[in-house]
């Protein structure tokens, strides 16, 4: 299979370099407006592929949507990060022209490709995409949950004193401050966490995980790019190998929990041919404010994006 990861930057080429790890995909395209940018990151890492023992080729193209051609999967990481200070939604009138052109590209070179958007404001960049793909919903969605749940299982193995591995976790709503993770729906080895996390520290955990992107902000002066590389690579491998895994993603939800016509995160079940069902829980009351909370807040930033008359 073809995957062509654009945007070369820190989040675009760690995703490249995961997928390559995986050896699952035959060609990785990497693709950036900066003259040779996307071509040395390529090299870099096919020249890791000896020593790391893989044989997916990766490519880097500069501003050439040729060389992503017949893509079966495309990730969208094309896009400014914030820089301390910023919300994502800041972001939202630069890179909604770059995932609008990039869009209308990518679909051109490879019309039947997934599309997988990254960039930021998330939920209203994948909105984005999929007006400008005009292509079916279940095949463009976004990458967040994976990214949120990693955090939020990070922080809760800390507490307990286990591998992040063994917690399962699931996250809804938006990517950004409202987001929320279901403690309900926690376990860590199939045992509830409140058997093992005081409610006082949960909801600390829980907190911290809301703010988990601006944490590292102010770490480093831009946001992350391990997690949320390797948070990407994982949707396209399971894609690539139809593994029918359920993840949280940014989904187009037309009716499930009560929302029309919007991009949440959601639970959804992962195809080769893109999201194949999105999950129902049945959300207690709480749940449900917390979720259509920030459903306003995505319906807010979807109409700052309707509002500039792009599409
Ligand atoms: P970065 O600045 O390192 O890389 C972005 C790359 O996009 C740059 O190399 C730039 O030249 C390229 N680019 C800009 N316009 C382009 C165009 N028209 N065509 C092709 N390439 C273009 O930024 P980073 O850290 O990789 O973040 C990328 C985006 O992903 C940001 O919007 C960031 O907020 C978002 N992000 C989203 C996460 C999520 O959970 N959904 C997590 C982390 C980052
Ligand atoms: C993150 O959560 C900035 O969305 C990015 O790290």
């Amino acid at each position: 299979m073809k995957v062509s990861v654009i945007g070369a930057g820190n989040v675009g080429a760690t995703c490249a370099n995961v997928l390559a790890n995986y050896d699952v995909a035959k060609e990785v395209v990497l693709l950036d407006i900066k003259d040779g940018f996307a071509e040395g990151k390529a090299l870099d890492i096919w020249e890791t592929a000896a020593v790391l023992n893989y044989s997916t080729k990766t490519v880097g193209a500069t501003n050439d949507y040729g060389a992503t051609a017949d893509s079966d999967i495309v990730v969208i990481t094309s896009g400014m990060p914030r820089k301390p200070g910023m919300s994502r939604d800041d972001l939202i009138s630069t890179n909604a022209n770059i995932v609008k052109s990039v869009t209308e590209q990518v679909i051109g070179a490879s019309p039947n490709a997934i599309i997988i958007v990254v960039a930021n404001p998330l939920d209203v960049m994948t909105y984005c995409a999929y007006l400008a793909a005009k292509v079916d919903h279940r095949k463009v969605f976004g990458m967040a949950g994976i990214l949120d749940t990693a955090r939020y299982k990070a922080f809760l193995a800390d507490e307990i004193g286990c591998s992040p591995k063994d917690i399962q976790a699931v996250l809804m709503g938006g990517h950004g401050d409202t987001m929320a993770p279901l403690t309900r729906y926690t376990t860590v080895g199939g045992i509830p966490v409140t058997e093992f996390v005081a409610a006082d520290k949960l909801e600390a955990i829980v907190n911290r995980t809301k703010k988990g992107g601006g944490e590292i902000v102010q770490l480093l002066g831009t946001s992350a790019w391990y997690a949320p590389g390797a948070a990407a690579a994982q949707m396209v491998d399971a894609i690539m190998k139809d593994e029918q895994r359920i993840f949280p993603c940014c989904a187009w939800l037309t009716g499930e929990y009560g929302l029309h016509n919007i991009y949440l995160g959601a639970p959804v079940v992962l195809g080769k041919e893109g999201i194949k069902k999105i999950i129902e829980l049945d959300l207690n009351d709480e749940e449900k404010a917390m979720v259509e909370g920030s459903a306003n807040h995505v319906k807010e930033v979807m109409a700052v994006l309707d509002n500039m008359k792009l599409f």
